[in-house]
Formats: C-alpha cells, structure tokens, sequence
C-alpha cells in the first residue's frame, strides 16, 4: 500500500485522487456518454476542475477517490469513485461510479463496485448503501440488479434528458444482502 491507498483488493484498490488524474477525469466527466448520465451534467473547465481538486477534503461526508488497477505491474486509472451522504449514526450512505469510456465493458464497473461494496459493508460497517440512476440508464440498471441492488423507489420526472423529463430511480443494497451474497 502507498500513502494514498484507502483500500485494495488484489489488483483493484482505491486511493485518494492526485493532481496527474485531474485531466483525465475531467475529460471522462465531459465526454457525452458519462454527462448525459449525471444528475448535474455540466461541463467542466480545467479551472473549475482545479479548484474542486482543491477542495476535495473539505467534506466528510463526500469523498471521491480515484479507482486503479496494477496488474502486469502497470498502474492503470480506471475511473472515479463516489460516497455522498455519509453517515455514520444511522450506517447509510451513497455511491457512486464512473469508468474511463475507453475502459467499459471489460469488467471493472463490477470489480470496482465488488471493492466499494466490501469497503463499505466491511470496513465501514454501512448498514445499507444506496445509488441513484437515471431511468435511461440500462447499463448501469443491469450492472446493480447483477450485484443485489433492489429499486426502493423513484423519483418521478426528476431529470431533464433532451426537451423530456426523466425519473430517478433509487437503489439500495442492505448489508444482511450483500453478506449472504458474498459468502
Ligand atoms: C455504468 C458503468 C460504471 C459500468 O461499468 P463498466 O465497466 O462499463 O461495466 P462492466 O464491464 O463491469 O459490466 C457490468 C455489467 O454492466 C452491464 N453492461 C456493461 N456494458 C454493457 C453494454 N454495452 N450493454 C449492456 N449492458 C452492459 C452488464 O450487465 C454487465 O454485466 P455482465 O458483464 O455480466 O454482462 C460504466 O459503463 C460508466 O461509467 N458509464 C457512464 C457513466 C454512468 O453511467 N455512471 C453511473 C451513473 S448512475
């Protein structure tokens, strides 16, 4: 583990993001496939992604973290890891995942989300994790039905897709699941 590691598993770990990451993850957050499936599709400039860097410990209960891999002893940046709404007294909170378009399909959205589940069921001791996603999103619908997350409800027209409103569907895995999964 370096100093910047939070947590690992094999060769997918996460750790706190570094200023040589800022570029490529603005650029994931820009390029059309990932904006048009954030709830805040906003275009990021260099300058405004340098003062967020900046501002990336003010928060406890926000974190984002970069999502690595080393295999063949070659450190790749995956993508960028998201926990909003921590909170330690009720042991709930939110997460959240985007992977490098050039990267998609090849498995890391399960690896990654196989490593924020452990994290927080497992170090954390979240009682129950929760997602939101946009109704369009089927990717993402089929990646967290595969890992055990259930619909709790949705929030209706909540999003604007094009000249339409959208719902948002919200999603949570409860740790007794993920344990009974996971054994
Ligand atoms: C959603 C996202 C995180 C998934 O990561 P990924 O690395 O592409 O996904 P994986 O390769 O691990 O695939 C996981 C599952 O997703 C689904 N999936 C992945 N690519 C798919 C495709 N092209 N078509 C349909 N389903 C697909 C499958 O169910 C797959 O499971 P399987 O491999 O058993 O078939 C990633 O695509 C992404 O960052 N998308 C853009 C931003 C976004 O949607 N973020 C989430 C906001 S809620």
């Amino acid at each position: 583990m370096s100093k910047n590691d939070i947590y690992r598993i094999g060769y997918i770990y996460f750790r706190e993001i570094e200023k040589k990451d800022i570029e490529i993850l603005r650029r994931m957050h820009n390029d059309p496939t990932t904006l048009s499936m954030l709830t805040d599709p906003t275009y990021i400039t260099k300058n405004m992604q340098l003062n967020w860097f900046k501002s990336l410990h003010k928060s406890n209960k926000s974190k984002r973290y970069s999502l690595c891999t080393n295999s063949d002893g070659k450190k790749t940046l995956l993508g960028m890891i998201r926990f909003d709404q921590i909170d330690h007294l009720n042991k709930n909170m939110m997460v959240g995942l985007d992977i490098i378009p050039a990267l998609r399909g090849k498995g890391f959205g399960k690896m990654g989300y196989y490593l924020i589940l452990n994290y927080c069921f497992n170090e954390l001791k979240m009682h129950k994790v929760t997602l939101y996603t946009a109704a369009y999103n089927d990717i993402a619908k089929s990646l967290y039905n595969k890992l055990g997350f259930k619909v709790e409800g949705l929030l209706k027209e909540h999003l604007i897709k094009g000249d339409k409103y959208s719902d948002l569907i919200v999603m949570s895995l409860f740790r007794r699941d993920f344990l009974k999964n996971d054994s």
